[in-house]
């Protein structure tokens, strides 16, 4: 399947640096999120159309900061990517953004195995992981606490977050409150200063417990799809730049403080 893609910068992570490459990239188009237009299809697709929108995981093989992309429509495992139509309320970037930082997201939280009413913390709760990962413990039935800095309070807040902890000002780890759940969403945190904070029996994940991405199925994305329809959970958007700047994008994400997502757009010429 061949689409028209907006798509979300790369992320520093460690195993998919080592597979990318320690001096320069081993491939040439880096990106994994996307959204766009199904502009052609293999002679034995059946789940989609030409012109629809979709959304999309582009796995391992990467590509996706490009104008085009090949998918399989049925992915048996991550690696190879994952396609699900796109939700009908999000915009091509919104819906780029809900991609691979909610799908990981959507696996801590159910790693969490969150109960209704239990007590969750997430910390780095304004990232593109803590966004989604706020978002989807309200909907897992939690009393949510985000933590983060003092400009994003109140983006947190309206989140779903009961309550808010400024990193910058309050040690979470030592107050009286304890948590049932603690997922550290930006791999900040030690697992000792997040034991201090546990109730008994508590887990605690961090997003460098990366392996296990296996475990994502295009299941995931669909389900995604539908609790965006439902107006459950949503993107965040820092900030857009086109294809043409995706340097500058590249160095703004490195500086580690981005809200949410940083979305690169990419401009289609009418075809011949
Ligand atoms: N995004 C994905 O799809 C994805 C998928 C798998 C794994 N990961 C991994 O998950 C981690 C998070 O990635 P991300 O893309 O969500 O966000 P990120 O760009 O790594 O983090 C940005 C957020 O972290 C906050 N932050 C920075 N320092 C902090 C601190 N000391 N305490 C609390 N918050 C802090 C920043 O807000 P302030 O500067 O205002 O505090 C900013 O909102 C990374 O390790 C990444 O490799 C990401």
């Amino acid at each position: 399947m061949r689409i028209r893609s907006f798509t979300v910068p790369f992320w520093q992570w460690l195993p998919a640096r080592l597979y990318l490459g320690i001096r320069k990239p081993k491939r040439a188009i880096l990106g994994m999120e996307l959204a766009g237009e199904v502009e052609a299809l293999g002679r034995d697709v059946t789940r989609f159309k030409e012109g629809d929108w979709v959304f999309a995981f582009a796995g391992f093989g990467f590509g996706a900061h490009a104008e085009y992309i090949c998918l399989p429509e049925n992915a048996s495992r991550i690696q190879e990517g994952m396609v699900a139509p796109m939700p009908a309320n999000m915009t091509f970037a919104e819906a780029a953004a809900a991609t691979g930082g909610a799908l990981t997201a959507l696996r801590f939280m159910r790693n969490g195995r969150i109960c209704p009413g239990q007590q969750v913390l997430v910390y780095g709760a304004s990232g593109s992981l803590g966004t989604f990962a706020v978002q989807l413990a309200r909907h897992f039935g939690a009393e949510v606490t985000g933590v983060c800095s003092t400009a994003n309070l109140e983006l947190v807040r309206s989140l779903g977050a009961g309550r808010v902890i400024d990193y910058t000002r309050t040690d979470f780890s030592a107050g009286e409150e304890k948590y049932d759940f603690i997922f550290d969403a930006v791999a900040r945190i030690l697992r000792r200063r997040a034991r201090k904070a546990l109730k008994k029996g508590g887990i605690f994940l961090s997003a460098h417990d990366a392996h296990g991405s296996a475990s994502i199925k295009s299941e995931d994305l669909v389900f995604l799809k539908e609790l965006i329809e439902a107006g459950k959970i949503r993107s965040v958007i820092d900030r857009t730049y086109p294809l043409e700047r995706i340097v500058e994008a590249h160095r703004y994400v490195d500086q580690g403080h981005k809200r949410g997502s940083v979305v690169i757009t990419v401009a289609h010429s009418p075809q011949a």
